[in-house]
């Protein structure tokens, strides 16, 4: 299977460029070559590409900035998607679309089902949004694979950033009231290939098309997730610092998160046979690599 995922240095793409096994080839289509607001280059490199599948791993990813960034959001996260899945259509191939809890406002009491009605409280969540429906618009053979709190050991997350702080600091303040399942890159990507394979292996199978929630299983807030860090690296012999839990209200951002970013996920276990690992599962090895990964830096 060969696979062209847009984007280079994401924390979807470099995973996907680490795990896909040797029958699976990913064409990276990237910038500057590929620029999601070029619509014209995306198909060109689409057409010389010549895959199977695509994913679009690729998105404006800056939760804070898109506030004031609104244009540029919706270009690359709504127009930009649109035009992989319009390519991806005139090739007659299907498209794999990476989404985010952050559609829905997390008023529920319960993880989100698919259908539930989403209401973005931020411009990327509803740039995101604007994309899943240009995305299913431009071509019925889409899978559209939401998923939330990705950490990865490339790029810029919150492990990253929870590590780095314990380097300096005796005790860090992290939001307890915000819920959700840490999601490790690398098992999106294990779930983005099985999920690429049965679209191309049952192309009349209508249940596989659509909209899925792919996270890790459990749950935990994010002073739990760094709770949860910490105790990692501090087994590896890394840094660690005592997490302080504070509400939403003392750490006031740009952008306004969910207070429930949790995901059912059981559509896509059901129809793709995908389910994720437990969140604490793949975070030590992650945490692991990313302190070795430190340790050699210079
Ligand atoms: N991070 C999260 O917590 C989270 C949560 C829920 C959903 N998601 C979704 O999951 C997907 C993957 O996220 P991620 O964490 O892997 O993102 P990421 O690490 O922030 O990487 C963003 C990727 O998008 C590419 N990109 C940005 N603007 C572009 C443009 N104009 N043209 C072409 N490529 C462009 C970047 O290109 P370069 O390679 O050139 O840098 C990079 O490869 C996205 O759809 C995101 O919305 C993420």
């Amino acid at each position: 299977m060969r696979l062209a995922v847009t984007g280079r240095h994401g924390q979807v793409v470099r995973s996907l460029l680490e795990r896909a096994p040797a029958d699976v080839e990913i064409v990276t289509l990237a910038r500057p070559e590929v620029d999601l607001q070029e619509p014209r280059a995306v198909a060109e490199a689409m057409v010389a590409a010549r895959p199977d599948a695509v994913v679009n791993a690729a998105a404006y990813t800056a939760v804070d900035l898109a506030e004031t960034e609104s244009e540029l959001a919706h270009r690359i996260n709504g127009e930009g998607a649109g035009a992989v899945a319009a390519a991806a259509a005139r090739l007659g191939i299907p498209v794999v679309h990476l989404s985010t809890d952050y559609v829905f406002d997390g008023s529920l009491s319960r993880a989100y089902r698919e259908d539930d009605v989403p209401s973005p409280l931020g411009v990327y969540g509803a740039s995101k949004l604007a994309g899943e429906r240009a995305v299913a618009g431009a071509n019925p053979d889409h899978a559209i694979l939401r998923t939330a709190w990705v950490y990865s050991p490339f790029g810029k997350n919150f492990v990253r950033t929870m590590l780095t702080l314990a380097q300096s600091r005796e005790e860090v303040s992290v939001v307890c009231d915000q819920l959700g399942a840490p999601t490790c890159a690398l098992d999106i990507a294990d779930g983005v290939i099985a999920v690429a394979r049965n679209l191309l292996a049952r192309p009349e199978e209508a249940a596989l098309r659509g909209v899925f929630h792919m996270t890790s299983s459990g749950e935990t807030n994010w002073a739990g997730f760094a709770e949860a860090i910490f105790a990692c690296s501090a087994a590896a012999g890394g840094p660690s610092a005592r997490v302080k839990p504070i509400p939403t209200a003392d750490y006031p951002t740009p952008a306004r998160r969910p207070a429930n970013s949790r995901l059912d996920t059981t559509r896509l276990a059901e129809r793709h046979g995908v389910r994720l690992p437990a969140w604490q599962d793949s975070l030590a090895p992650c945490v692991a690599r990313l302190l070795a990964a430190a340790r050699a830096a210079p």
